[in-house]
């Protein structure tokens, strides 16, 4: 029987003293592996809790790097974990948009508010 990884589980393996990632719906403990990984350790742990796949397919991970996957894998992640995943990462995503927004406001925001002052002393100053 292949062990079934909750998304609580993957949630509470996501610091350094113990870290799983998920990748293709697999789970991995990263744990005794995170300090030998030729890419670091903190570009793992950036994607703790999360779905790892697009940044483990984004770095075009050689075969040799593939094969370790087996020896640290720990079961199938539960059934709809990517469905508590993508709800999660979603309002994260939305926190991060309101970010962006905000800044653009600010970018309006502040050269309006310096033509705003600027007519204000050109009419009402002279
Ligand atoms: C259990 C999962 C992982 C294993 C077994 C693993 C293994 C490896 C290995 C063996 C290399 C050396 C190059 C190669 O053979 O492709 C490597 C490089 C790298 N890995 Fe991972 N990796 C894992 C997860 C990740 C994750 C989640 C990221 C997140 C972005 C990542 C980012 C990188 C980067 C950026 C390099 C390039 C290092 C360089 O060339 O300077 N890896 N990884």
């Amino acid at each position: 029987m292949v062990k079934v990884v909750t998304y609580e589980e993957l949630k509470e393996n996501s610091t350094k003293k113990s870290l799983y990632v998920l990748i293709h719906g697999q789970v991995y403990d990263v744990t005794k592996f995170i300090d030998e990984h030729p890419g670091g350790d903190d570009v793992i742990l950036a994607e703790a809790a999360k779905d790892a796949t697009q940044a483990f397919e984004d770095v075009g991970h050689s075969d040799e790097a593939r094969e370790l996957l087996p020896g640290l894998l720990v079961g199938e992640f539960e059934k709809d974990g990517e469905l508590k995943l993508a709800s999660k990462s979603s309002s994260s995503g939305a926190s991060v948009s309101d970010a962006v927004e905000q800044g653009s406001n600010l970018m309006y925001f502040v050269p309006l508010t310096l033509l705003g002052a600027y007519f204000a002393w050109r009419f009402y100053g002279a």
